[in-house]
């Protein structure tokens, strides 16, 4: 399925794309989904980039969300450096500008509506562009690579980071666990994404024409009991309150996704608890 996300079809006719590049964002913007979102840094979420920044580089952030990414590559452009932020969601880019507003960032960061498949942006503008856990919910990777890549000046870097669902693991064993994973697999190709992007994000960057691509893989670890209360409460959260959980619901029962929640809180109550994300990197010389 290709669902459009709003009117779809019309406004991706009216950007010269097709709706086939188009998905359904699977996630959201609950408050769920964004307290998962806004814990992530540069230093936990884009290490395989920072030593590629430079004070005074112009980087486009794709698919920014809540921004504290942003923020923090903003703030290793400084003091000259730009970086402009666009989402396909308004809504969550209202956030962001006001996140940005806190953390004292001025006019180094700009945010816009965009999406990643029809850039509004000419040729060569940034020396950086950037997309951090995006591929893996859009239509039509391949030519959203093309795009970033258009948009970013010869020399400069494509970077792309995205989780693999089908690698995450975790301990103790959890029937009900496994059945989030196989249903939130499901739900996200028939949205229209590719819930295991980890793994097909060097092929895509060489199907988009990229002949010099770094790839690597880093993991993030839940094993403490903060960390452990933090990741399970708002996973069983998002099973019952977030735009996935809406859509999970066309794929499985009511029942089934309220079994889900509890056997997130069950398997977060266990004190061995440990949870671990696979996320591949690909940094693309242009
Ligand atoms: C998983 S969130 C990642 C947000 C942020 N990069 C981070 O890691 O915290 C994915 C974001 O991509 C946006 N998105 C989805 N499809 C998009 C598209 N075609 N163009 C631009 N943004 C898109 C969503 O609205 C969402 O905010």
């Amino acid at each position: 399925m290709t669902a459009a996300r709003g009117t779809a079809a019309g406004e991706a006719a009216a950007r010269g794309t097709s709706a086939k590049e188009t998905a359904v964002y699977t996630h959201g913007h609950h408050e769920s989904v964004l307290r998962s979102h806004r814990w992530r840094t540069a230093e936990n979420s884009a290490a395989y980039l920072i030593g590629e920044l430079r004070p005074g580089m112009r980087v486009l952030d794709v698919g920014c969300g809540p921004g504290t990414i942003t923020a923090d590559l903003a703030e290793r452009v400084a003091p000259d450096g730009r970086v402009t932020a666009v989402d396909a969601a308004e809504d969550v880019l209202e956030q962001a500008r006001a996140y940005a507003a806190e953390r004292g960032l001025g006019d180094s960061v700009s945010f816009a509506t965009a999406d990643v498949h029809a850039l509004d942006f000419p040729d060569d503008s940034f020396d950086v562009v950037h997309a951090h856990q995006v591929l893996q919910h859009v239509g039509d990777p391949v030519r959203a690579l093309r795009e970033m890549r258009r948009v970013c000046r010869p020399g400069g870097i494509v970077a792309a980071r995205d989780a693999d669902y089908a690698a995450m693991t975790w301990y103790p064993a959890s029937p009900g666990l496994d059945d989030w994973l196989g249903l939130y697999r499901r739900v996200a190709r028939a949205n229209g994404g590719e819930p295991d992007a980890g793994r097909h994000l060097r092929a895509w960057a060489r199907q988009a024409g990229f002949t010099d691509v770094t790839s690597s893989a880093t993991a993030w670890c839940f094993a403490t009991p903060e960390e452990i209360a933090w990741w399970s409460t708002l996973w069983a959260d998002r099973t019952q309150a977030s735009a996935y959980a809406a859509t999970g619901g066309g794929h499985t029962t009511p029942a089934r996704l309220a079994a889900v929640a509890e056997a997130w809180h069950a398997w977060g109550a266990d004190p061995d608890a440990w949870f671990s994300v696979l996320n591949a990197e690909i940094l693309c010389r242009v």
